[in-house]
């Protein structure tokens, strides 16, 4: 069977989960090139993974411009995320980005526009659409045994972002909602086919407006309730005021039934007094009791869209509803108005 040839753009935390995922289908992809500026990063990651046919690059221009390679995943700051998509779709390449896909939602239907024009897919990396939990919540939903879903309260939410990136707006277009809230918004916007109808949010604003991180110009909390058009409700929300590790959690109340998920709860429990090397993302320590995650990668999500993004690569065929240029376009207009709704105090009606 052909091999997917991939070239990796940055090589930190994201390219990393992208890596671990690849390194588990190795028999459908070849990583031929990863970049980043910080060519150490680069060779550890070459390391790391036992990368054999790879091309080490530190400039993204040059390594879209040389390697040869099937499809492009943009693992890159934000702000980023638009020049190298194009500059990748020009040269015929498919592309994966990560989340969000743009700072700004000219920046996203650029992109979207462009691959269109030149017959390439854009594969939105909504790593929520692959949990299983998720997945096996929607299959609960499909088999029609809760009934129809009335009310969804979905969040992300953790203590801070690692990146110096998420510091400014300008790096990375807004705080927590565009940060964390990114995910419950395009999984719920899947759901619905997009047909939202109105919003209505709040944010901490931001700065010296913020709950904790005073030094970052986005949102430190933020949440948003969303009436779609079949007259169902949700509550997003996102912060990064929440210690203890990330909480990824949805709460589906439906008709004749509810489910509940927790991808943070898992069914290991430990304590120890010298703390554990690991426990779950983002937890801030690791000693007395903890609830150790279970290959945390797969349960995230990441490993099943990036199986997907090379299957369907490898077909040429664009990605599953949720995990196309196009929602990750849907979901930042979401956000944008998330934005426009909380500092003009306004409740805002979908005119699409
Ligand atoms: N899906 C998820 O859950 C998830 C999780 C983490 C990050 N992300 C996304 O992944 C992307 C990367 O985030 P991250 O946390 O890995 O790292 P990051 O934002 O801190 O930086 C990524 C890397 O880009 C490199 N870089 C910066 N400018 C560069 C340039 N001009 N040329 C080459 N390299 C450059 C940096 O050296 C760094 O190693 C972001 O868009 C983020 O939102 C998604």
């Amino acid at each position: 069977m052909r091999k997917l040839r991939v070239l990796i753009l940055g090589a930190a935390f994201a390219a990393d989960l992208h890596l671990d995922a690849y390194s588990r289908i190795r028999e459908k992809v070849d990583i031929v090139g990863v970049c980043d500026r910080k060519l150490d990063l680069v060779h550890a990651l070459i390391e790391k993974y036992g990368l054999s046919n790879c091309t080490a690059y530190d400039d993204c221009d040059k390594a879209i411009a040389e390697c040869d390679c099937d499809l492009v995943d943009v693992c890159l700051p934000n702000f980023l995320h638009h020049d190298v998509t194009i500059k990748a779709l020009k040269r015929g390449r498919n592309v994966i980005c990560e989340k969000p896909l743009a700072t700004t939602v000219e920046d996203a239907q650029d992109m979207v526009d462009t691959a269109e024009k030149m017959n390439k897919h854009i594969y939105y990396a909504e790593d929520w659409l692959f949990a299983p939990a998720f997945r096996k919540a929607m299959d609960i939903l499909k088999s029609g045994k809760v009934g129809k879903p009335l009310y969804v309260r979905a969040r992300e939410c953790h203590s801070g972002s690692h990146s110096p990136f998420a510091q400014r707006i300008e790096y990375c277009g807004g705080g927590a909602m565009v940060h964390l809230g990114v995910h419950p918004v395009c999984f719920l916007l899947a759901m619905k086919n997009n047909e939202w109808e109105e919003l209505v949010a709040m944010t901490s604003g931001g700065c010296e407006d913020n709950l904790v991180h005073k030094g970052m110009e986005g949102e430190d909390w933020a949440g948003v309730f969303i009436r779609f058009k079949d007259g169902t409700f949700a509550t997003i929300e996102a912060n990064y005021v929440t210690m203890g590790g990330m909480e990824d959690v949805m709460n589906i109340y439906c008709e004749s039934g509810c489910v509940h998920i927790d991808l943070s709860a898992g069914p290991i429990q430990a304590f120890s007094i010298p703390g554990l090397d690991y426990t779950i993302e983002k937890a801030e320590i690791t000693t007395g009791w903890s609830t150790p995650a279970v290959d945390e990668k797969h349960a995230l999500g990441y490993c099943g869209e990036i199986e997907h993004f090379v299957d369907c690569a490898l077909k040429g065929i664009d990605a599953e509803v949720g995990l196309r240029g196009i929602d990750g376009l849907e979901t930042l207009k979401v956000i944008n108005l998330v934005y426009q709704s909380a500092r003009d105090g306004v409740a805002i009606k979908n005119e699409s």
